[in-house]
């Protein structure tokens, strides 16, 4: 019988949301995403203290060429969330993990750098797609940012779900919202259907699962980064998997073409009262993680040199 898990890979690239090189093993995607908190996890299991060096952009892009090592596509490496309102640091971090990427022998087309969706990191994106370092916008909640991502020429983005959804949760104090109403699902539908309507080159991942049915009801999208638990799911559950999202169909939406220069699009985002939230957190929590990921590495140097 079919899984769901098979059926989903007929209508999109399935991607693994994780630092956990044994899982992108296991479930064998196409690409595989990572992140600061993500890194945190994996930096923290003993299986993977050969991985750890004193220097965390070294740290990151040592889980990017294991991970690499399992998959035939490309791994996502972001870039410290300290440097998110900072254009010229953004690329220069960026134009850093690549040399350090290429001087372990992987090409700069195996690896997208992940960059949050505010107006400095898109216009860091900008520029570091003309030399041909490709991006992956996270963070991304609202309209306004995936129109200025699209209009950055940025080869990736990824639209959160589950953080909208949680959100919207915690604001209308419920425990769930059904797929049908979910406003994680309807964002990232929204930009798939604009984005093709428009002819942009620019993939949709959706990102930021909480359940399997959002995964369903975006199934069609051009790419789906998914945690292995929720994977499991799906390898688990069996039944075709009926495509929600098609280029043909998004061609006949009525969405007109929007055009944002920075005053425009902060006002536009600024609108949407979850979208400043959860990009303002979103910073914060990846920040955390990050300062926790470098206590941590900075305690094994410790403890390596006391024990030589
Ligand atoms: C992937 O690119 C994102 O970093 C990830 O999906 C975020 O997921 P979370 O909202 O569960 O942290």
């Amino acid at each position: 019988m079919t899984t769901q898990l098979e059926s989903l890979r007929s209508h999109s690239l399935v991607v693994a949301d994780t630092g956990d090189i044994e899982a992108v093993a296991r479930w064998k995607p196409q690409d595989a995403t990572t992140n600061p908190s993500l890194l945190l996890t994996s930096a923290e299991d003993p299986r993977y203290r050969h991985l750890m060096d004193a220097d965390m952009d070294r740290v990151f892009v040592n889980f990017g060429c294991e991970i690499l090592k399992h998959i035939p596509g490309r791994v996502s490496t972001e870039v410290d969330a300290r440097l998110s309102f900072d254009t010229q640091g953004s690329i220069a971090k960026a134009q850093r993990f690549i040399s350090l990427y290429e001087k372990q022998g992987v090409k700069r087309e195996r690896v997208l750098i992940k960059l949050a969706s505010t107006w400095e990191g898109i216009k860091a994106a900008e520029k570091l797609e003309r030399e041909g370092i490709h991006c992956n916008m996270t963070l991304l909640f609202s309209f306004a940012q995936a129109v200025a991502c699209a209009d950055a020429g940025v080869t990736l983005i990824s639209p959160f779900v589950g953080r909208i959804y949680d959100w919207h949760k915690q604001a209308r104090k419920v425990d769930d919202i059904p797929v049908e109403d979910d406003p994680g699902v309807a964002s990232v539908t929204r930009i798939y259907t604009y984005y093709k309507k428009h002819g942009y080159a620019t993939q949709v991942m959706g990102a930021s699962f909480r359940k399997t049915g959002q995964i369903l009801a975006l199934a069609g999208c051009d790419l789906l980064t998914i945690a292995p638990d929720l994977l499991a799911s799906l390898a688990a559950a069996g039944g075709e998997v009926e495509r929600r999202l098609s280029p043909e169909e998004a061609r006949r939406a009525p969405l007109e073409r929007v055009s944002l220069d920075e005053p425009a699009y902060r006002w536009l985002h600024n609108e949407d009262a979850m979208a400043v939230d959860k990009l303002a957190e979103g910073i914060r929590r990846f920040d955390a993680d990050a300062r926790k990921l470098e206590q941590f590495v900075l305690s094994l140097v410790k403890e390596r040199r006391a024990a030589a």
